[in-house]
């Protein structure tokens, strides 16, 4: 499908725009993205299509998430390839706000998350990471003023995180979670996949092979903490440097407590330069 896709570049525009649709009585749905967008993304978009009548994608690599030491300078971005992807699958407005923009001068004010945010996973590695992520994605959902929000279950934290802030916040905004793209051979797609090299990349989807068996192996009764151990030894053997594997509660990302909870096995690991994070449901 061929939609009519515009740019806009400030937040009085994206507010205009979804000011005139709301006013038409048409259902809005933001996809928060840092751009470089590949199939996973569009999944995104493409439940975004289906939730609502209007669709706004955000392209903006956001760099109070990014530490000093992590790749902001580095991070993959086509805005032009970003923009015709869009425009065939039939999204309706692209928000590609400058750094100044989302922070002008004197920005002072930052979103501090706890619980899902502070789980020991992602913010023991990247603890900048949950704040930078909830203060430009709770400026996104008010600057949209969408009805729905769509982010994929690759980030899972992120997912918990973001739901639980907007949830706290009184943010009229319904967070909607999509399933992990993968290659064919299992690898999550991500925009930092680029960045294996071809040996890399053919190692790489042994993070999902080893996420799949310790999932097996929980369903089938092993204690979680064993067969986490297990995996670990299984990526470190492989070249992996492991940051974690962990077995948790699929809602709140605590310890498991019983064995009755829903689990989520979630995973960050390096590969040479690039650092892979996976996770599945048991
Ligand atoms: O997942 C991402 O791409 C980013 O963390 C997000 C949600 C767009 C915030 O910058």
């Amino acid at each position: 499908m061929v939609s009519v896709l515009r740019t806009v570049n400030t937040i009085e525009s994206l507010r205009r725009h979804v000011c005139e649709w709301r006013a038409q009585d048409l259902r809005t749905a933001v996809v928060p993205t840092m751009g470089a967008l590949h199939d996973g993304h569009l999944k995104l978009v493409e439940q975004g299509l289906r939730l609502a009548d209007r669709v706004v994608v955000t392209l903006f690599v956001n760099p109070t998430q990014f530490a000093p030491h992590e790749d902001l300078d580095t991070y993959p971005r086509d805005e032009r390839g970003d923009a015709r992807k869009l425009k065939e699958i039939g999204a309706h407005l692209i928000f590609a706000p400058s750094a100044l923009e989302m922070y002008p001068d004197g920005f002072a004010t930052s979103v501090s998350v706890a619980g899902p945010a502070k789980a020991g996973l992602e913010d023991v590695h990247r603890p900048h990471f949950f704040d930078g992520v909830a203060t430009v994605v709770a400026k996104l959902f008010i600057q949209a003023g969408c009805d729905y929000a769509v982010f994929g279950e690759k980030d899972y934290q992120q997912l918990k995180v973001v739901t639980r802030m907007a949830q706290d916040l009184d943010i009229p905004v319904t967070v909607i979670g999509v399933e992990t793209v993968r290659e064919p051979d299992g690898l999550a797609m991500s925009s930092r996949n680029a960045y294996l090299s071809p040996e890399e990349r053919k190692t790489a989807p042994e993070l999902y092979r080893a996420l799949r068996s310790l999932a097996n192996e929980i369903r089938e009764g092993s204690e979680p903490a064993a067969a986490v151990a297990r995996a670990e030894d299984r990526l470190t053997a492989r070249g992996f440097k492991v940051d974690y594997v962990a077995a948790r509660n699929a809602e709140n990302l605590g310890e498991l407590t019983s064995r009755n909870e829903p689990v989520r096995i979630l995973a960050a690991a390096r590969l040479g330069k690039t650092r892979l994070i996976d996770n599945i449901s048991v």
